[in-house]
């Protein structure tokens, strides 16, 4: 299948561009290398060292004898856009290419209204030049399970809910509550895709996605193609950010009493449930929403495995209850339902955490010297209030 990547050089954009392209798909993308300049704003850089996206395609054609087309471009300019699908003319294209930070997200107005404008106005993009190239194509949008927020109901994986409101009943949306500007313009995102979708019957998979973490695909045999690994209190996900801590020798970041539960899964499962949604697409015209996680975790489970592994390799690691930054319940039910991806043969996870924690942190280990300069980057700084 010819299928186009947006933000094929991020962190899970390249990881599933190695993986199909592996698996024999004809793969493109696009990216305007904005994660790279804004994760060296903050004063930070990727844990494992990258290749420029140049090295990367030619290192990928050396190990794996893949072609990976590439096109150094924004998508929220819609001219670029239109032209580069049309001249593709891909089957599916993937949709990753966002300002994905919640803290960054918070910083400050312009750093809102960038995410704001920059998160929307791309997918909006996305779905005109669908319309206007070919209609047919699959959008498979990524967007995150922080979308439905920590609600005291069962999380539905579904677009829409039937309810009775003073005694008349109707179908609404799903209720959302983002945790941050990024949070709510994926919710912003959801609305338009739908509309889109009522619209003009565009296909669709609206993807709601737990924080990802790992070093490592199978594909990964050579350091030219390691993707990033973000570890700072911007731009690291929880997982990854413990890991470089434990190698630094640092106190594990735990936020507050670290009861916050959310969705987890490793790299693996996230580039394997994003190949199964590619290759089974829903029906043409249809919006399906599909729940894209393996585990749940407190952040303090987290932290605890992570002392527990990072012992197992000889390092001793305290975990130490930060103040926390953000506006988020630290004690919450949380049960969200997942149907789409196991029916499709997602029914475990590909890869047990404590086996991932250890490749991570022995990865991070070759580093430790090169992130000795980053460790004022890691406490948490950016506050939501
Ligand atoms: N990593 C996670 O844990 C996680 C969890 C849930 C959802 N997501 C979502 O998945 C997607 C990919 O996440 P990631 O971790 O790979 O992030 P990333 O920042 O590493 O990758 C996003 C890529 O998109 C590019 N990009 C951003 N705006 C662009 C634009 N206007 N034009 C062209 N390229 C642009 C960036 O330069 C970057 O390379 C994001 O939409 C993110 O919100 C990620």
């Amino acid at each position: 299948m010819k299928v186009m990547i947006l933000g094929i050089d991020g962190y899970l954009g390249w990881a599933l561009a190695l993986r199909l392209a592996a698996d024999g798909h004809e793969v493109s993308g696009i990216d305007n290398l904005y994660t790279r300049k804004a994760v060296e704003e903050v004063g930070s850089t990727t844990a494992l060292p990258i290749s420029s996206p140049e090295e990367r395609i030619t290192a990928a054609k050396e190990v794996m004898g893949v072609d990976i087309r590439f096109y150094e471009g924004d998508i929220t300019k819609y001219a670029f856009l239109q032209k580069t699908i049309r001249k593709e003319n891909p089957e599916a294209i993937v949709h990753f290419a966002e300002q994905r930070s919640a803290p960054y997200s918070m910083i400050d107005v312009k750093h809102a209204n960038y995410t704001l404008t920059n998160n929307l106005s791309g997918t909006v993009n996305l779905i005109y030049a669908v319309r206007k190239v070919d209609p047919r194509i699959h959008i498979v949008k990524m967007g995150t399970m922080g979308e439905f927020g920590t609600p005291k109901f069962d999380i539905p994986e579904a677009a829409f809910i039937d309810v009775s409101i003073n005694g008349k009943e109707d179908r609404i949306t799903v209720p959302k509550w983002g945790g941050s500007w990024y949070h709510w313009s994926k919710v912003h995102d959801t609305n338009n895709l739908l509309f889109a979708n009522r619209l003009w019957g565009l296909t669709m998979t609206d993807i709601m996605q737990g924080p990802v973490y790992g070093s490592r695909i199978p594909e990964i045999k050579d350091p030219r193609l390691f993707t990033r690994l973000d570890f700072d209190e911007v731009w690291g996900t929880v997982l990854n950010r413990y890991c470089v801590e434990a190698v630094l020798g640092m106190p594990l970041t735990q936020y507050g009493q670290g009861g916050q539960t959310r969705a987890f899964l490793s790299l693996e499962d996230s580039v394997h449930s994003l190949s199964l949604l590619i290759d089974n697409p829903p029906e043409h015209g249809n919006y399906r929403v599909a729940n894209q996680f393996t585990e749940l975790y407190s952040v303090r489970q987290l932290a605890e495995m992570t002392k527990e592994i990072a012992k197992q390799l000889g390092i001793n690691v305290q975990i130490k209850e930060f103040e926390n930054p953000r506006v988020e319940l630290e004690k919450h039910y949380y049960n969200p339902e997942i149907k789409v991806l196991p029916a499709l043969g997602l029914t475990a996870p590909r890869r047990n955490i404590r086996d991932e924690l250890k490749v991570m942190i022995r990865d991070v280990m070759e580093n430790k010297e090169r992130l000795e300069p980053y460790r004022g980057v890691i406490a948490p700084k950016t506050k939501w209030r």
